[in-house]
This record gives structure tokens, sequence and C-alpha cells, in this order.
């Protein structure tokens, strides 16, 4: 099992190896709309995912389309993308394609933090989307695709070449956290449970301990409450 955990600074090697950092409890703010502030993390594994579970929070008042979280590899700039379209439309691109999921976007999340857990599963395609821990409808695409291990994650704008090609208008406008990513298709009520204590199944994946980097106009605080 190995976590990507952006909030927490650490890229895993280990099931339950969560080193604890003092950027617990903080949030990016990407203060305003620019074609070049983003956070990047270099992935570099030593296999490919079969399967996968993309996890973040996030507060904006955008209602034009954004990136929430964009993995480009060499040979495909879109292997992951989690974008919201606009509100209450989200879509998952695995491999190049992609499938929406709509939601009713109440008053009472919209102008708040939004949860959002996406995974998918190669051996059936299935996409899972889950927004504010509710499940939407499963979609299907890329039955059969593997997610490349080498790529980088960014955050904060859409990546149409590995780590460039960045439109001011799919840029993310707010603040996120607790951006996570497992090699699995896990139950979220391991997810819950992950954020206390991390113990989640063993695998047989390893990746390179990197830290990610900001790149322009991010700025890194603690969550407001
Ligand atoms: C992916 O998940 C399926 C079932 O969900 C499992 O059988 C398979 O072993 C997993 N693949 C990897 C590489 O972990």
């Amino acid at each position: 099992m190995v976590k990507l955990q952006l909030w927490l600074l650490v890229f895993t090697g280990l099931s339950g190896a969560v080193a604890q950092t003092d950027l617990e409890g903080q949030a990016f703010i990407f203060p305003k709309e620019s074609a070049d502030a983003h956070v990047v993390l270099e992935m570099n594994c030593n296999r490919p995912l079969q399967n996968f579970t993309v996890c973040l929070r996030y507060f904006t008042d955008l209602t034009r389309p954004y990136s929430l979280f964009s993995y480009a590899s060499r040979a495909q700039e879109n292997e992951i993308l989690l974008f919201k379209e606009k509100p209450g439309e989200l879509s998952l691109t695995v491999g190049g394609e992609w499938v929406v999921f709509t939601f009713p976007e109440n008053a009472g999340t919209s102008r708040g933090w939004e949860h959002v857990c996406a995974s998918w599963e190669s051996a059936t395609g299935i996409a899972e989307l889950w927004v504010n821990w509710n499940p939407l409808p499963r979609k299907g695409l890329q039955k059969g695709y593997s997610v490349s291990n080498r790529g980088l994650v960014v955050l904060g704008q859409e990546q149409d070449s590995v780590g460039g090609g960045f439109d001011a208008k799919q840029s993310f406008v707010g603040e996120l956290t607790k951006v996570n990513m497992w090699d699995l298709v896990t139950a979220m009520s391991d997810v819950r449970a992950a954020s206390a204590d991390s113990q989640l199944p063993h695998s047989d994946l390893s990746c390179d301990d990197l830290q990610y980097q900001i790149k322009g106009y991010v700025v890194l605080k603690p969550l407001l409450r």
C-alpha cells in the first residue's frame, strides 16, 4: 500500500509508515488566476498502477472549469485528471479517456469545502466518484489499461504536456488540502480511517521518496477554522 500524501509532505513506501510533519492541518492557497502557479510532485514507481484512489478537499468560488488533480506521463498527458467542468459536474480521465459525473451541488456545500474521492480499477474499468462521502452512480472506462509509473502530478494547473502546457482559464483558484493517492481501490471507510493512522493493506508497489515543490504564487497556510 503506497500512499502519496502531499499534505503531509511524504511519499511513503510502506503501509503505516506515514511520517507526521508540520504540514498537517495546512492548505495550499492558490491566491489568483495564473498560467504558472502550481504544486508539482514527481512520481517514479517500480510498476504501473492497475488501481488507484485519489482524494482531496478544496474550497473555491470558481464557476468556470478548473483542474483539481493532473497526472501526466510522457506517453499520455492525461494519465489521471480530475477536472471540475462546472458546478455539479466533475470529470475523471484515465489514460486519455473520460467520464463525467453529475451531482447536486446544494446550497450548503457550494460555497464551502468540498471533499472528493475518485477511484478506478483496471480489471473492470469501474470508476467511482464520491462527493462529500456520498457515492455517485459508478461508470466505466479504460478497462485493462495500466497507468504509467513515471510522470508528474500537478495541482493548480492542467497539464497539456508533462509539467507544462498550462492554461490560466483552467487553473485552480482557491484552497486545496488533504491530497492523497493510494495504489488501490479502497473502501471509503478505510480512507476515513487512513486519515487517522493509515493502516491499509500492503502492496508490492514502491516509489521514490520525493517531496513536492511549489512553483509560482502558491502559499501554504494553516487551515482556517
Ligand atoms: C487491482 O485490484 C484488483 C481487484 O480490485 C485486484 O485483484 C488486483 O490484484 C489489483 N492489482 C494490483 C496490481 O494491485
